[in-house]
């Protein structure tokens, strides 16, 4: 008889799921609930392959991280300016001795030796390179390569894991895990392809007629067709710069994507030499190599992203100088290998045992806190929240904060598809219930980190057709190209107190009859398309229609983008930081809580919309306040800087 039930129960086993195998004692940890769109699942990682595993663990006091940057950042607080150093937040939020010893006692007991384990310095990161079998029977997982249908990018996965239930509580995530990256893409594109066309059909295909380039550089009457840095500063009323505080390079994230690199020099020439000749030929960001990212580029492998970005914020920041953050993400997250880089205490790893790094084959552990980070940082590229697992952005986003709380002030694109409406393949778009894009999807789709609370993120605005500088913008939108300004509510984070009352006031006046879900109801729940207890981005916007831009040795016609946006919002924050270290005052750092309680000091948008999840239909409305499209507005320079030159 006993024998019978045993030979039942190995059958069980054998023909039925997975899942049966696992322990008592183990509990499922994470599980992506859906089959991803953007990669496809190919053959088993080979049990003897070597591979980088880390385990992220819990960190202390994170419930208490939104009041601790408040505290220096909020106007109110008495400790406004006053930034931590990297040894106090690292000892703040720093696992505790018990988790640490906690997850270490599991893996050693379970045949590794203790040997391979390293610490990283922020003690975050129990770190070793084991084999995929070995991973495979900690995790009680099957690890695949996966392959990105667009990029044909590889990166190794698996679809669950389990961890000891007695350590549960003690771990945040394990990489490589469930989290499948939608590779960041940038935020730009040429609005219409006018390359092979000559300087005067461009110009007669803008609506400039027979006007020449020379003749446009200072004259404001083009801003509604053509954006120079002349419009851009008559807009927000910044007037050239004059000083450079040292230190205070404006940073410039880039990642590399297929073959594109960074910024080409030439081009950077012709555009200083048409439109700011005060600027030196040759005048180039210093490279900071994230993962042997290179930069300048050739002109067949210039990126369209890094030429726009520096083209607009050079005109403002000069003579200040900047720093072009290059990233070459390979298979990895490019926001996860900057952060690396730039937190000095977050990979110093210190070992069981042993001091120093183990050699890693690859990822995230390529640069090791040693780039030194710069007061404010300009990223144009975003990523999608559906597509990464909450508790890595969870765990992205709180890094962020921990870059707030050293007076770090990090501007992100909100994004070019509106609520997501479809652009670029059908695996975008907007959600269906089953939280994927996919056919009929109507529940917006929301960016990531955009939509991290503890970043600035920056929408887009456009001087409509006929108006002068001196006319209020609009709302940037062009349902040609299915471009508009992105704007929304997290799934995965909640309204940061700082934005409450602007939020519930759109909520209240502005969503002109869009339902919502909130709270613990399912996603879409009641027809809802958005979820109104989420974080609202953007939190500010700027110009971001018809750039004149030179790519590719040659003046490119027109870009649009918030991509264009974000570095002119950073370069303000640039400027203004400039003025704060010569009164001997500290960097901004985390500007939000600044910027929602003075919304004075930003012009409001209140026409014009971004598109919805069908083309050329709409999205959210701009309307009076804060709205998910322009967020409080563009800035006014003069009253920013008073603003900030007046707190501690
Ligand atoms: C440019 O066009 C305007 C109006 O179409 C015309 O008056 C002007 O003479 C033209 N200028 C040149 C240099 O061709
Ligand atoms: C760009 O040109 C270089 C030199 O000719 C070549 O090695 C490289 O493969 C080219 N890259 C692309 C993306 O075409
Ligand atoms: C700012 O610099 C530009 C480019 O050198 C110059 O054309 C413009 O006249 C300057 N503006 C002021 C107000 O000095
Ligand atoms: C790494 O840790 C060692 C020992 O604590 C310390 O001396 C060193 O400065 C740290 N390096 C970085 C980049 O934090
Ligand atoms: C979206 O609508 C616009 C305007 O009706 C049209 O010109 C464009 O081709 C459409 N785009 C797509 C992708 O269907
Ligand atoms: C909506 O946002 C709240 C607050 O962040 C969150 O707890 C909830 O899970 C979100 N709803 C969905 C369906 O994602």
């Amino acid at each position: 008889m006993h024998s019978v039930v045993q030979f039942c129960a190995l059958l069980l086993f054998a023909t039925s799921s997975f899942a049966a195998s696992i322990p008592n004692s183990h509990v499922l940890h994470e599980k992506r609930g859906f089959e991803h769109p953007h990669w496809i699942k190919r053959s088993r990682v080979p049990s003897h392959k070597t591979m980088p595993i880390s385990i992220g663990l819990t960190q202390s006091n994170l419930d208490k991280g939104q009041d601790y940057l408040m505290d220096v950042s909020d106007p109110e607080s008495i400790n406004y300016g006053k930034h931590w150093t990297a040894q106090q937040i690292t000892d703040a939020f720093a696992p505790s001795e018990e988790t640490i010893n906690a997850v270490k006692d599991w893996v050693v007991s379970s045949g590794i030796s203790s040997s391979k384990l390293s610490l990283s310095g922020s003690k975050g990161w129990i770190s070793m390179d084991i084999t995929a079998g070995q991973a495979e029977r900690l995790f009680h997982t099957n690890y695949h390569v996966y392959e990105h249908v667009a990029t044909g990018q590889k990166t190794t996965a698996c679809e669950q894991y389990h961890v000891p239930r007695s350590i549960q509580n003690h771990v945040d995530y394990v990489t490589p895990g469930v989290a499948l990256a939608s590779p960041a893409r940038a935020q730009a594109k040429v609005a219409a392809d006018t390359s092979s066309m000559s300087l005067a059909d461009q110009f007669a295909f803008l609506g400039l007629g027979n006007r020449t380039l020379a003749s446009v550089v200072n004259d404001l009457s083009v801003c509604d067709r053509l954006t120079t840095p002349a419009c851009v500063k008559a807009l927000y009323q910044i007037p050239n710069g004059t000083s450079a505080a040292p230190g205070n390079a404006l940073g410039v994230f880039e990642s590399n994507i297929g073959p594109m690199g960074s910024y080409n020099q030439n081009d950077l020439n012709q555009f200083f030499q048409t439109f700011m000749p005060n600027i030196p030929q040759g005048t180039a960001p210093t490279l900071q190599s994230i993962n042997g990212g290179t930069a300048p580029s050739p002109p067949n492998m210039t990126s369209l992203e890094a030429d726009l970005d520096f083209q607009v914020a050079y005109p403002i920041v000069f003579p200040q100088t900047t720093q072009v953050f290059q990233v070459n993400p390979g298979q990895f997250s490019p926001f996860n290998q900057f952060l690396d880089a730039i937190d000095a205490s977050y990979c110093n790893s210190t070992a069981f045992g042993i001091t120093g790094n183990t050699p890693q084959i690859d990822g995230p552990l390529a640069n090791c806190g040693n780039v030194k980070p710069t007061n404010v940082f300009s990223v144009s590229f975003s990523s999608e929240e559906f597509s990464l697992p909450s508790t890595y952005q969870q765990r992205q986003c709180n890094e962020f904060m921990k870059l707030g709380l050293s007076g770090k002030t990090v501007v992100f694109a909100s994004g070019d598809t509106g609520t997501g409406t479809p652009s670029r393949s059908p695996a975008e778009g907007c959600l269906t219930p089953q939280g994927v894009p996919g056919p009929g999807g109507n529940i917006f789709n929301v960016g990531s980190p955009v939509a991290c609370p503890f970043v600035t993120t920056v929408g887009a605005t456009q001087v409509n057709s006929g108006n002068s500088v001196n006319v209020p913008e609009s709302a940037a939108v062009d349902p040609i190209n299915a471009f508009s300004s992105g704007g929304g509510f997290s799934n995965v984070f909640a309204t940061p107190q700082y934005q409450a009352k602007a939020v519930s006031n759109f909520i209240a006046n502005g969503a002109k009859g869009l339902k919502s879900y909130s709270g613990n109801q399912a996603l879409g729940a009641n027809g809802g398309v958005f979820n109104a207890s989420g974080r609202g981005y953007p939190d500010v916007s700027a110009a971001g229609k018809h750039f004149a831009t030179f790519l590719q040795g040659q003046f490119a016609g027109t870009v649009d983008g918030t991509s264009a946006a974000t570095p002119i919002f950073a370069s303000v924050i640039n400027r203004i930081n400039d003025q704060r270290i010569a009164a001997g005052k500290s960097p901004v750092g985390f500007v939000n809580p600044a910027l929602y309680a003075n919304p004075g000091v930003l012009n409001d948008v209140t026409t014009g919309n971004n598109l919805g999840c069908a083309n050329n239909t709409v999205g959210f409305t701009a309307s009076t306040g804060w709205d998910p499209v322009t967020g409080l507005g563009t800035p006014n320079f003069p009253k920013m800087m008073n603003l900030f030159m007046g707190l501690p």
